[in-house]
C-alpha cells in the first residue's frame, strides 16, 4: 500500500522532548495530561528538558521534517512510519500501554483531493483484509471559523453546566471541543452546537469536495458532526474508522488535517494531513476469537520416524492454509509420549502418520475427545479436522 501510494519511509526516535508533545498533541489532551511516559534526564543534563516515550508518531515526524529543513527546501513530502507507541492508560481489550501504529503523514498538500486519497487508502487497506468497518468524517473548521464554534460550545456548556459530568466541567474551560467526546453525556451532547454549522465558506467548500471525492470512490462514509479527536492539532477534515468487532475501543484508524501544526512547531506555514492505523486493534477486528488468547490446536501431528517428517510438514502446511491451528510434534519422540503431549495441549485431533500410512495414502485421525481413531484418505484429512471455518 505504501509503495503504491508513493509514500517514503521515515524512521523517528522513540524518545522526544516532552515539550514537543505539549505543543502538538495538546497540553489539555489526555495524551499529554495523563498518558505520557516521562523519562527524566540525568541531573547533569536536566537543563535540556525531560523526554517522553512517544505516544503517537505525528509530532516526531514533523520535528524531523523541520529539522531536516524540508519545510523550506522541499515541502511536499509523503511519509509512512511504523512502530511502538506508549500511553499510560487503563489497559483493557484493544487498549494497551504499548501498541503499534502504521502511520502516514503528507506535507505541502492543502487540497481536498489529498484528504480524500488518504481515506481511499484506508478503504483499500480494509478491503484487502476483508474488514467490515464504518467510516466517519467531520470538519472541525480552521483558525478562521473555529473560534465561533468554540464560543458556541462554551456557551452551550455553561448553560448545561449542572447536567455535565465531572470530566466535562474541566473540559469546558480547557478545551470545550472535547465536550462532544463525552461518553457519559452522549445523549446530552446531541443537543450541542455542530461544527459543520459554523464552517466558513472555504472550509465548507473543502469539506464538500472531500465528501464528493470519497463518494465517487465508493467509500461508504458517514458524516458525524460530533466527531472530535482526542488530539488538539486537527483542522478541517477529521475521520475515524471503527469496527464493532473490537469492543468499546472501536477505532482502528484515525486521522485528519493539521494545517497549522508545522508552523506552530517552528517550521514554515505548511499544510499537513495524515492518519494512523492501530495494528493490534486491526488484528482484533480481523479475528477476535483467535487474537491473543491462543488456545488449543485443532490438530497435533504425530509423525512416526524420520521418514514421515516430509509428509507431516506438508500436511501441516495444507491444514494451516485452510485456517486450522496445527502443531507438528517432535518426530524424535515415541508415539505414546506424543499422544500424551497432544492430549496435554488439548488438541481436538491427533493426526498420526507412519510408514504404513504413507504407503496406503492415509492418515490416522484420532478424535481425542471421543477417543475414536479412523484411517482417513490423505485428501480428506482437512475436511475431517473440524476447526475454524475455511
Ligand atoms: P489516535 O487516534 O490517538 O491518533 O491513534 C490512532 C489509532 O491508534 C487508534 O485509532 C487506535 O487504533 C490506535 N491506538 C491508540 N491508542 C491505543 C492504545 N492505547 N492501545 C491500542 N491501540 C491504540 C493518532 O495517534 C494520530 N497521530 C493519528 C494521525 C496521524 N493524525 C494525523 N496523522
Amino acid at each position: 500500500m505504501a509503495y503504491r501510494h508513493a509514500l517514503n519511509e521515515i524512521r523517528i526516535p522513540t524518545l522526544e522532548r516532552i515539550e514537543l508533545y505539549e505543543r502538538s498533541s495538546g497540553e489539555t489532551s489526555d495524551v499529554v495530561q495523563k498518558q505520557l511516559y516521562r523519562v527524566p534526564r540525568a541531573a547533569e543534563a536536566a537543563g535540556e528538558g525531560d523526554q517522553a516515550l512517544r505516544p503517537e508518531g505525528t509530532p516526531g515526524v514533523i520535528r524531523a521534517y523541520i529539522d531536516a529543513g524540508l519545510d523550506r527546501s522541499d515541502p511536499e513530502q509523503r511519509f509512512f512510519y511504523s512502530g511502538s507507541m506508549f500511553r499510560y492508560e487503563r489497559p483493557q481489550k484493544g487498549r494497551l500501554r504499548q501498541f503499534n501504529q502504521f502511520g502516514v503523514e503528507i506535507f505541502g498538500r492543502a487540497d481536498a483531493a489529498c484528504d480524500a486519497e488518504l481515506i481511499i487508502m484506508i478503504d483499500e487497506f480494509r478491503r484487502a483484509l476483508g474488514l467490515d468497518v464504518r467510516f466517519e468524517v467531520n470538519s472541525l473548521g480552521d483558525g478562521n471559523c473555529r473560534p465561533a464554534f468554540r464560543a458556541a460550545l462554551l456557551e452551550w456548556g455553561r448553560a448545561h453546566y449542572s447536567e455535565l459530568c465531572e470530566d466535562c466541567h474541566q473540559r469546558l474551560e480547557r478545551n470545550p471541543l472535547r465536550l462532544l467526546d463525552c461518553k457519559t453525556d452522549a445523549e446530552l451532547a446531541k443537543s450541542a452546537p455542530r461544527s459543520l454549522d459554523y464552517l466558513c465558506a472555504p472550509c465548507r467548500t473543502h469539506f464538500a469536495a472531500v465528501e464528493r471525492l470519497i463518494g465517487i470512490a465508493g467509500v461508504p462514509c458517514e458524516v458525524n458532526p460530533r466527531l472530535v479527536r482526542g488530539l488538539d492539532y486537527y483542522t478541517r477534515t477529521t475521520f475515524e474508522v471503527t469496527s464493532s468487532a473490537v469492543g468499546a475501543q472501536s477505532a482502528i484508524v484515525a486521522g485528519g488535517r493539521y494545517d497549522g501544526l508545522v508552523e506552530a512547531l517552528g517550521g514554515a506555514a505548511i499544510a499537513g494531513t495524515g492518519f494512523a492505523i492501530g495494528v493490534e486493534r486491526t488484528a482484533l477486528a480481523l479475528a477476535p476469537e483467535r487474537y491473543g488468547a491462543g488456545g488449543a490446536p485443532d490438530a497435533a501431528i504425530v509423525a512416526i520416524g524420520a521418514g514421515a517428517v516430509d509428509f507431516a510438514i506438508e500436511l501441516a502446511r495444507e491444514l494451516r492454509a485452510r485456517g486450522r491451528r496445527v502443531e507438528l510434534l517432535s518426530p524424535e519422540r515415541g508415539v505414546k509420549a506424543l499422544l500424551k503431549r497432544a492430549d496435554k495441549l488439548g488438541a481436538r485431533y491427533a493426526l498420526i502418520v507412519g510408514e504404513d500410512e504413507i504407503r496406503n495414502g492415509v492418515v490416522q485421525v484420532k478424535d481425542l475427545r471421543a477417543g475414536v481413531q479412523t484411517a482417513v484418505a490423505r485428501a480428506a484429512v482437512a475436511a475431517a479436522v473440524a476447526g475454524q471455518p475455511d
